[in-house]
């Protein structure tokens, strides 16, 4: 939500601006800009849209500076336009600056600011920032007068400033909105997060809530808010720039639809012990004792990562015997969460850095729970505020669409339920059997995979249409609210997910012959009760698509396509049915001609809250 990228060192920046806002372009697309100072000038250029209406605004220009400052905005104060896109600056043209966040009080900031004379030139909360640094810069140098602002402004920030009058310094402070600090040979490269460092270094700082850098070509020091020198350890980035990248596909979400089997067989990779029928979380170790005693497990997420949720709530009550509460983050810190040191809350999160979810594990921490994660991204402020935590290792997952981390996630889930499982009464025999069948589904993936061209064709034949239900039950009620979340995300269409038992309550009225039902009636132990579901949405003259159980000649006299699965157990299902509705919204999305990874009004990492 919000990129921002920065350099100060030899090279050219603006080269290195660019390519940064285009791999960060996933947290927001409505316009882009960049400051880049050579000694005392300071050249800013700006446009709406995509980074590319940026390049090609600038057109080759020739800006040379070893400075700068860029951002890629998704909006949250102001609509889409060149006067509220970043970098925004003060009054006499002196400071710049780049903001991922919110400033709460800026209302009264501005206020305040315009009856001392200050004029602004944007509707943003951002502004304010410049301004007031630029009045504190009339009484002290530079980094106290950031100081000072800090201290006034109330909200989030992952902030880039830059001074006319400083040039040979980049000044960058966060709370609340993540910063990495990249280490280069010859300078400095900060970003929101890794994808534009991981070309130029593996060695990056990450900065904790509360800390600012002062950063030069040569060194950088790291403040915490009471003026403390902070000694911060340099961390290994373990993504390469080649898994950043789209490899031929046309699109990141198809790429990364088509690396579930690899991001699943590397989430279990060297976790899962077949022979003993366990689960060996290095994360968990140091809290494995207090797993031993926990009552009660919190799941708290959003969106995708909310569904793998529920999912994991089925598999740990039916083989853990866990019992296992999931929230929606944003609702879950604002009531009052009946919380005690036997209960333990999980949060789910692909980025690491979603504003609720980590809002959600601090008031968890307040109340005395244990806090834990399932984390994708290396480093991320989710991963380091829990108590212990469990990495998905599924790679970079740039598509705004999540696919890989959620079947990895759901992966780590079943992980979990083994170790739980095992650490309580599931049985040696059944353990065996969950560890047996996991180690399978990357191969059972890529059968499902290989159908990619039928899914295909069902999704043009369904191309008309603009209205779906999905409907599942048991494992895959959850998976029917992920299927229509993606085809919402990426097509624009309604649908509506539910679990298949409640579409006579209600849903029903909404079936006729123009409204069809993605029906998930795979053969398990809620089989007979999905067929009546689908008979009665055919008795309406609904129109069904199913995802089935290979083998099932049945259910094809049924309904009107058919999609197959191979067979798994029960509670493994959700990771492969989920892969026909994954690329049935992908084609459906790309025959309408969207942007499939940058979907209108959505950003990946939702840091605002
Ligand atoms: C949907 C999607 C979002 C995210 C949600 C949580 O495809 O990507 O719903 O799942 O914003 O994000 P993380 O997992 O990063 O906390």
């Amino acid at each position: 939500m919000c990129g921002i990228v920065g350099y100060i060192g030899k090279r050219e920046a603006l080269p290195i601006l660019m390519d940064g806002l285009k791999r960060l372009e996933y947290r927001g697309y409505d316009s882009a800009g960049f400051s880049v100072a050579n000694g005392d000038r300071i050249v800013t250029e700006k446009a709406v849209g995509k980074v590319a209406e940026l390049e090609n605004k600038i057109n080759e220009k020739d800006i040379p500076g070893n400075l700068g400052i860029a951002h890629t905005r998704w909006a949250t104060h102001g609509k889409p336009s060149e006067r509220n896109a970043h970098p925004h600056r003060d009054c006499s043209k002196k400071i710049f600056l780049v903001h991922n966040g919110i400033i709460e009080n800026y209302k009264e900031l501005k206020h305040d600011l315009e009856k001392a004379g200050h004029k602004f030139s944007s509707e943003t909360d951002t502004e304010v920032l410049a301004h007031l640094i630029e009045e504190y810069s009339k009484q002290v140098p530079f980094e106290e007068a950031v100081w000072r602002t800090l201290a006034h402004v109330r909200g989030t920030y992952g902030l880039a400033i830059i001074d006319r009058e400083n040039p040979q310094k980049l000044i960058i402070a966060r709370n609340g909105s993540p910063l990495v600090l990249g280490v280069m040979d010859d300078g400095y490269v900060i970003a929101s997060d890794v994808a534009p460092i991981v070309r130029y270094t593996d060695r990056v700082i990450y900065l904790d809530d509360g800390e600012m850098a002062e950063v030069t070509g040569q060194s950088c020091k790291i403040t915490n808010f009471k003026r403390k020198k902070v000694k911060k350890e340099i961390s290994k980035i373990d993504w390469s720039v080649e898994e950043a990248e789209k490899k031929g596909y046309p699109h990141f979400m198809l790429k990364e639809i088509m690396e579930q089997p690899e991001a699943v067989e590397n989430s279990i990779r060297g976790r899962l012990v077949v022979g003993e029928g366990i689960a060996k979380l290095g994360g968990l170790r140091d809290v494995s004792e207090r797993l031993r005693r926990l009552k009660r497990l919190v799941i708290v997420s959003c969106g995708t990562s909310y569904y793998a949720g529920l999912v994991g709530k089925y598999m740990l009550e039916e083989y853990a015997g866990v019992r296992t509460d999931v929230e929606h983050a944003s609702e879950f810190r604002y009531r009052k969460p009946l919380l005690d040191e036997n209960t333990a809350v999980l949060a789910i999160s692909q980025s690491g850095e979603t504003a609720d979810t980590l809002a959600a594990i601090r008031e968890a921490k307040n109340k005395g729970a244990i806090t834990l994660g399932i984390v994708n991204v290396v480093g991320s402020t989710i991963a380091r505020e829990t108590d212990a935590g469990v990495y998905n290792h599924a790679g970079p997952e740039i598509g705004v669409a999540s696919t890989k981390a959620f079947t990895s996630q759901l992966s780590i889930l079943a992980l979990l339920t083994l170790f739980l499982g095992r650490q309580r009464e599931m049985s040696f025999v059944m353990g065996k059997r969950i560890a047996e069948e996991l180690a399978e589904i990357p191969k059972l993936m890529k059968s499902v995979l290989n159908q990619a061209d039928e899914i295909k064709k069902v999704a043009e034949k369904y191309s008309k249409y603009s209205n779906f239900l999905y409907l599942g039950r048991k494992y895959n009620y959850p998976i029917a609210m992920e299927g229509a979340l993606k085809i919402k995300e990426i097509s624009y269409v309604h649908a509506e997910g539910y679990p298949f038992g409640e579409m006579k309550h209600g849903p029903i009225a909404l079936i006729d012959k123009n409204f069809p039902t993605m029906a998930i009636a795979t053969k398990d132990s809620v089989y007979e009760k999905t067929l009546s579901g689908i008979q009665e949405v055919k008795a309406r003259s609904g129109k069904v698509i199913a995802i089935a159980t290979k083998g099932d000649r049945e259910i094809q006299k049924m309904v009107d396509d058919v999609i197959y699965i191979p067979k798994t157990l029960e509670m493994l299902t959700p990771l492969l049915s989920v892969v026909p509705l994954q690329l049935f919204a992908y084609h459906f999305a790309v025959g309408k001609g969207l942007d499939v990874d940058k979907p209108r009004n959505l950003a990946k990492s939702v840091t605002v809250e």
